[in-house]
Order: C-alpha cells, then sequence, then structure tokens
C-alpha cells in the first residue's frame, strides 16, 4: 500500500494526526492529512475549554469543524479529551469539591451528547498519574473531589455513549519500568476487576531525550493488553524524528494484536506544538515526505 492509513488497514489498524481547524484551509495541509490518514483528533477543538467556555454553555463549532472535515473525507474521530487538569475555562478552576465534580459530569454528558454514536474512542480522563517516582496520582482540583473521579468519568462515559470506546490517556507511561506505568496498570486493572468500564488505554507517546524510546515499549503495549483492554498510540511523536524509532514503536504495535492503530500528534514538523526545529513529525515543513514516513510505511507494509 502507499499510504499511511492502506498499509495500516492491511493489518485491520488506522493509521490517524491530529487535525488543527485553524488549518483546514491550508491546502497543501488538507491535501496530506486526507490521502495518508484515516483517524482523526482535534488537537484542542474537543477540549474543556472549547466546548464549555461558560458553565453549562456549550460551544461545538471548531470542534465540529474538524468533526465535519472528518467525516466528509471519510475518516472516523478520536475523541480529546474530557476530564483533564489543563485547558479547564476559568469557571472550572474556580470551582472545587462536590461543584466541580458535578461540573465534570455534566461537561462529560454535555459533549458525550453531542457526538453521541459518532466518536470511534473518547479520552475520558488524560494526564492523571503523577510524573516522578511516586506512580500516584496527580495533584489536581479534580483529584482534590475524591479519588473516585476517574471510575466516576469513566461511569458516566459509558451511560452517555455506550457506542463509543473509553481510553484513559497519558503521557511517559511507555515505559514499563516506570513508576507512572506502574501505577497507570494497577488502576486499569482494579478497574477491569471492579467492573469499572474502561477499553483502551492511549500511550501519547511523546518521545524526547528526557522520556526516550525503550525497547521495553512492547512490554508495556502487551501488558496493557493483556488486561483486557485494546491499546492505542494516540499522540506519537519523537524528537529528532529517527526513522528507526518510529520503526521500533510501529513494529512494537503491530506485534500486539489488540494495539488497534497509532496517531501521530501533527502532519508536518511546522505543524508540531513541539516546533519545527523539533522534527517530531513524518512530513517536513514543505509538506515532503521524511525519512521517518518511508520507514513507517515499510513497517506497516511488512506487518
Ligand atoms: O487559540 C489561541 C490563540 O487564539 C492565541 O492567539 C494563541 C496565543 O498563545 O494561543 C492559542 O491557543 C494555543 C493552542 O494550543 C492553539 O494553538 C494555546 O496557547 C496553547 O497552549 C495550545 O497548546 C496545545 C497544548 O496541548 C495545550 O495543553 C497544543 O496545541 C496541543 O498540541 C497540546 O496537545 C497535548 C494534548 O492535548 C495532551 N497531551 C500532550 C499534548 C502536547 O502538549
Amino acid at each position: 500500500a502507499s499510504t499511511l492509513a492502506a498499509a495500516a488497514q492491511q493489518s485491520g489498524r488506522y493509521f490517524g494526526t491530529a487535525i488543527a481547524a485553524g488549518r483546514l484551509g491550508d491546502q497543501t495541509y488538507t491535501t496530506i492529512a486526507n490521502r495518508e490518514f484515516d483517524m482523526i483528533t482535534a488537537e484542542n477543538e474537543m477540549k474543556i475549554d472549547a466546548t464549555e467556555p461558560n458553565r453549562g454553555q456549550f460551544n461545538f463549532s471548531a470542534g465540529d469543524r474538524v468533526y465535519n472535515w472528518a467525516v466528509q473525507n471519510g475518516k472516523r474521530v478520536r475523541g480529546h479529551t474530557l476530564a483533564w487538569h489543563s485547558q479547564q475555562p476559568g469557571w472550572m478552576q474556580a470551582l472545587s469539591g462536590s461543584s466541580l465534580r458535578q461540573a465534570m459530569i455534566n461537561h462529560i454528558n454535555g459533549v458525550m451528547g453531542h457526538y453521541r454514536g459518532k466518536i470511534y474512542a473518547w479520552d475520558v480522563v488524560n494526564e492523571a498519574y503523577a510524573d516522578g517516582n511516586s506512580g500516584g496520582r496527580r495533584d489536581s482540583n479534580l483529584q482534590r473531589t475524591g479519588n473516585d473521579w476517574i471510575e466516576v468519568a469513566f461511569r458516566t462515559a459509558r451511560a452517555a455513549d455506550p457506542s463509543a470506546k473509553l481510553c484513559y490517556n497519558d503521557y511517559n507511561i511507555d515505559n514499563w519500568n516506570w513508576a507512572k506505568t506502574q501505577g497507570v496498570y494497577n488502576m486499569v486493572r482494579d478497574f477491569k476487576q471492579r467492573g469499572v468500564p474502561i477499553d483502551c488505554v492511549g500511550l501519547q507517546s511523546h518521545f524526547n531525550s528526557n522520556s526516550p524510546y525503550n525497547s521495553n515499549y512492547r512490554t508495556t503495549i502487551q501488558s496493557f493488553a493483556a488486561l483486557g483492554v485494546d491499546v492505542q498510540i494516540t499522540e506519537l511523536d519523537i524528537q529528532g524524528g529517527s526513522a528507526t524509532t518510529y520503526a521500533n514503536v510501529v513494529n512494537d504495535c503491530l506485534a500486539v494484536p489488540r494495539c488497534t492503530g497509532i496517531t501521530v500528534w501533527g502532519v508536518r514538523d511546522s505543524d508540531s506544538w513541539l516546533g519545527a526545529g523539533a522534527s517530531p513529525l513524518l512530513f517536513d515543513g514543505n509538506g515532503n515526505k521524511k525519512a521517518a514516513y518511508n520507514s513507517v510505511l515499510n513497517a506497516l507494509n511488512n506487518a
């Protein structure tokens, strides 16, 4: 196959990208995105600050632009993200306790209700675990509403849209030896044991010199999958853009049947949150395929 999406489809997987609504008027951008990718994540447009700028007043204009572009071009959509300590609107940052808990529930119902039946998978909870060696939860206003906030979010989400897969999504949970990875693993195991609804784990997979790709990544994917959840690589980028590392990541996903798809976090280097200088993606700023692109395509085709 000659595109990333078609090559991934050969093994029943998808290959996605993050899309920014503000770039949909850029024809180089949309041409590449439409040709190469079959799963779309809104880079910012479905987040809390974008979708509920005022309490109880939802705004789906930017989110719908990304959603409609995707669906009009025959692509599926991952929803990102419903409960997160970051990119909260000011009114939510000002809440605490039971009123914040209720606002989280109302937000999940409002956004998932709007997109009910239309989303492949939602990142229900994003980045709830702490960096470093604790293996515990991150301190946040949501965490301070009570340790059960994550399972409440998942139970709310299941009821709001039973057709969407429900994912827990985080960064620095790629290295199997890291405490943060183990913390999330223990949570997912507990949820499966107690029947808390969860269908997938998103490994963001932002690789850089502080959190480099490690060959135990495949063990991480296998271990989560063995708990009975899908694994998705949700925000892949690699600082420096090593073609070898890109191939390793793809091969690790392909080695695990329940690793169902890969999403890169942007189209061209110039679209990346890291800046073009980091060279983290598969296309250069002119829209040319990089060595990393060929390496990913080959890996997918050799599956
Ligand atoms: O939209 C405003 C614009 O009106 C304003 O003029 C401009 C000036 O700063 O800011 C624009 O908003 C920025 C937004 O990106 C859109 O470009 C925000 O400041 C900026 O903070 C925001 O950054 C996003 C970041 O999440 C925020 O947390 C990145 O685009 C986005 O790639 C990044 O994505 C996250 C995932 O959601 C979760 N995992 C990590 C990943 C990378 O940080």
